[in-house]
């Protein structure tokens, strides 16, 4: 039977980290009741310690949200387990996520301590946050830069002190996919106490990599991905929740699935990207505008063949507008018939000729030829049988 991937969605979290993307609570819950419209699992509604305005957007979150977990940041400090634990009181679902770094990086540089205090430290955290909830997820930070054994040991550690999710996160983007894949494997036969909890993956995209290790992670026994929508995050952004969630629908041998409803993985992209005012780029895989787009002449009369020739994904199925057909210099006679077609024009193949002569010389001249230049071209050439 398939299984399913939980999706923990931190926009609001490590997305409104981002500069320039802070939102107020108003926006915070808006955000929030779409995401659980969409079918998220977990909800991060931020990180309650950090400012009074984001404890009151957790309250806030927490009071609305029936369906969907929400789940509140923490250090391994008890007044910050205290403080998300007021935060989530309302919460039909309240999760503490609370966690410390645990490579060596951070063990020596950020904490200056050894392992075993760390270790201490993790237990420690784990059992304030179970006083509040029976739903709390651990994070080693920088998971991705800890040697597997001392993660192995964390791991066992936290979960006989009552952690149900463990986040691995790869904090830096590091990771290259086996590496993280390997990773997760090796908890997963490592850990003796693994069938109490699962492992949920958490990758930056410091090297364009955070969606091929989340996959990694979950081909490798990983039952949660934490990501964002369009990718927002920390410097170079979190595994996107549209292209994991693609991923897993498109390769059904992977034997997963998610409860995401695709089709509005476009509209609330787009509604992200405008409260946050972070412009999506147009190649993005899923949601960018040229996502459907076809432009070269080889392609165009392919697609135009049977659309599968060079679409993996029915634009409909993710609430995207539909394929295009952009008309540039690389275009070809197909395109053009077809644009002239869409437009009311029916021409046969030799006034398709004689237009595309005429096509590619404007075509040279611009990036794109649009409709207003179409018309022209038809006016212009007055077909013997074209009919406006
Ligand atoms: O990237 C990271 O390690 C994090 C943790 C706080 C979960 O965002
Ligand atoms: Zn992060």
């Amino acid at each position: 039977m398939d299984q399913q991937i939980q999706i923990f969605d931190t926009t609001l979290r490590d997305g409104e980290q981002v500069p320039g993307c802070k939102l107020n609570t108003k926006e915070k819950l808006a955000l929030a009741l779409q995401l659980e419209e969409l079918g998220v699992d977990i909800i991060e509604a931020g990180f309650p310690i950090s400012s009074p305005g984001d404890f009151e957007s957790v309250q806030a979150i927490s009071r609305v949200i029936k369906k969907a977990t929400v789940c509140g940041l923490t250090r391994a400090v008890q007044k910050d387990i205290e403080v998300a634990a007021q935060a989530l009181k309302y919460a039909v679902r309240p999760r503490i996520h609370t966690g410390i770094g645990t490579s060596d990086f951070h063990i020596k540089a950020k904490f200056n301590t050894t392992q075993e205090a760390i270790l201490e430290r993790a237990i420690q955290a784990v059992k304030w946050a179970r006083n509040f909830t029976d739903d709390v997820e651990f994070f080693a930070e920088d998971a991705g830069r800890t040697d597997n054994e001392y993660l192995a040991r964390i791991v066992e550690a936290v979960i006989a002190a009552g952690a149900s999710v463990v986040n691995i996160p790869d904090t830096t983007g590091y990771c290259l996919p086996y590496q993280y894949g390997e990773k997760i494997a090796y908890l997963m036969n490592h850990v003796p106490n693994m069938d109490k909890a699962i492992l949920s993956c958490h990758c930056h995209n410091d090297l364009g990599l955070a969606t091929a290790n989340s996959i990694s992670g979950v081909i490798n026994g990983a039952r949660q991905i934490e990501c964002t929508i369009n990718g927002l995050g920390e410097r170079a952004g979190n595994t996107s929740l549209e292209e994991v969630v693609m991923i897993i629908q498109q390769h059904k041998h992977l034997g997963l699935y998610t409860n995401i409803k695709t089709q509005m993985l476009n509209p609330l992209s787009r509604e992200v990207s405008d409260i946050m005012r972070m412009p999506v780029q147009p190649n993005k895989a899923i949601v960018g505008a040229n996502a459907f787009s076809h432009s070269s002449g080889i392609h165009q009369d392919g697609f135009l063949k049977d659309a599968q020739t060079y679409e993996i994904i029915n634009p409909e199925q993710v609430g995207a507008e539909g394929s295009k057909i952009v008309l540039t210099a690389r275009s070809g006679r197909s395109a053009l018939a077809y644009r002239f077609q869409k437009l009311g024009y029916e021409f046969n193949r030799n006034d398709i000729d004689h237009l595309y002569q005429a096509f590619v010389k404007i075509a040279d001249s611009k990036k794109e030829v649009v409709e207003s230049d179409l018309r022209a071209m038809a006016e212009a050439h007055v077909p013997e049988n074209a009919i406006a």
